[in-house]
């Protein structure tokens, strides 16, 4: 089989190392990958927003399976079009995806299907937002309901905040037209985790519980970044809540998502707060979360071609992903000064130097005068997993002491919830 994978990041990397893993593969490209891609698979520099060049490039190199990792291309209807010209994609298509594209959309449909979540109200005019604002104490949350790349979130302690909130997003228009449509919600208290499934349309089958560190700095304080860390299993999804999850969010959001003609194939990521009174949608997402993924597919142990081949044509089993009884880590190297502003073309040494068992994934990072060096914010993915976490985060940063770039930072805190468990 031929793979295309479409994206650039630690995601794609990540699954491009699984997939390689898979007996039937015998080739795969990435559109347009990164510096750590190149090594093990072929990168074709078209842009993941170029539909018709990718079409063409699948068609013409006889792409049996087309697998789409961020979400701006599954928005835009990437998948119709392969559809539309007979190739195979995994991911949902347009209608679907706009589970994630759309807030808005998201909040409206939970409410009808009783998938619990935060309440909230709709606004598309700041007069009106900060009307409603006057009537509410803190803390409350404003989100932008396109995409703003997981950034378009503000959590606001109190009413001042809520206005300059407002301003930001409406009136300074920071998101674009992302913001143009705002939701003001109810602030839930508890601890995250990112439920990652697979589906088929009517079926899915779910991933160990991860959870991923949003703040770049330790204590998880300071902006949201796309992730600076993540670990599998996460302790705070316990099997029950794990059962209830899937009975109270994700078969209805599949069964819901039929009636409404927007049949959900791909990835179902549910952002969720477990609060006191049980699991709350915080968000969905279309894709694979990263880092997530990066640190959940060394413990995938079933073939992730055959998943993938089973979600995107209607014939998932009803059968558990098998997984390694391990505990895995990935931790974020990332470009001092990311979210904010930070320099790229920085030479990284040392990634020669990690043992065996640890997994670099690359992600801002490109191939320059035979070097490889930095060209994003999030730059690496360091993973590996031991029997506990602790042995698994041992050897992650074990290997960041060897890997070195001018300004390279990263939190040394990665696991600190899992570990108040133990
Ligand atoms: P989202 O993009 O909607 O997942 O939001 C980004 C981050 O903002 C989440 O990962 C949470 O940390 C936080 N957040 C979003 N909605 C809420 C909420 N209703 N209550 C508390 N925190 C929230
Ligand atoms: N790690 C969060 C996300 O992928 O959205």
């Amino acid at each position: 089989m031929k793979v295309l994978v479409i994206g650039s990041g630690g995601r794609e990397h990540a699954l491009i190392w699984k997939i390689l893993q898979s007996p039937y593969v015998e080739e795969v490209y990435c559109a347009p990958g990164n510096g750590g891609i190149g090594e093990l698979a072929q990168n074709v520099p078209i842009p993941e927003t170029d539909f018709k060049k990718l079409v063409q490039f699948a068609d013409r190199n006889f792409i049996d399976l087309t697998v789409v990792g961020p979400e701006q291309p599954l928005v835009a209807g990437l998948v119709d079009v392969f559809r539309d010209h007979g190739l195979l994609a995994f991911g949902p298509d347009a209608k679907a995806a706009e589970l994630e594209g759309s807030k808005e959309f998201a909040k409206v449909f939970m409410h009808k299907y009783g998938i619990p979540t935060a309440s909230c109200q709709v606004f598309d005019k700041a007069k009106d937002a900060v009307h409603y604002i006057h009537g509410l104490n803190g803390p409350f949350v404003i989100k932008a309901s396109g995409l703003a790349a997981g950034k378009g979130v503000v959590i606001c302690k109190t009413r001042s905040e809520g206005f300059d909130g407002i301003n930001m997003i409406m009136k300074k228009k920071a998101f674009g037209k992302a913001g143009e449509t705002i939701l003001i919600e109810e602030y839930l208290a508890g601890e995250e985790v990112s439920v990652l499934a697979l589906a088929d349309g009517e079926r899915c089958v779910m991933l160990p519980a991860a959870q991923d560190h949003k703040a770049v700095f330790e204590g998880d304080t300071g902006p949201n970044t796309g992730g600076m860390g993540a670990y599998a299993p996460a302790p705070v999804l316990t099997k029950k809540l794990r059962d209830l999850v899937y009975e109270s969010i994700l078969m209805p959001v599949l069964r819901g998502m039929k009636k409404e003609g927007r049949e959900y194939r791909g990835v179902l990521y549910a952002g969720l707060m477990i609060t006191d009174q049980g699991p709350k949608v915080l968000e969905f997402n279309c894709r694979f979360g990263d880092p997530e993924i990066q640190a959940l597919l060394p413990l995938v142990k079933t073939d992730i071609v055959d998943l993938m081949l089973e979600s995107a044509e209607g014939r998932l089993k009803n059968k558990p992903v098998d997984i390694a009884s391990l505990h895995s880590a990935c931790v974020i190297m990332a470009s001092g000064g990311y979210p904010g502003r930070y320099r790229k073309g920085k030479i990284i040494r040392g990634l020669d130097q990690v043992p065996r068992d640890v997994w670099i994934f690359h992600a801002g990072t490109k191939l320059s005068g035979g070097k490889i060096v930095t060209s994003g914010g999030r730059v690496l993915g360091v993973t590996s997993t031991g029997e506990t976490l602790s042995e698994a985060l041992d050897r992650v940063y074990g290997a960041m002491g060897r890997i070195t770039f001018d300004g390279a930072y990263y939190r040394r805190d990665i696991g600190h919830r899992a570990y108040k468990r133990v």
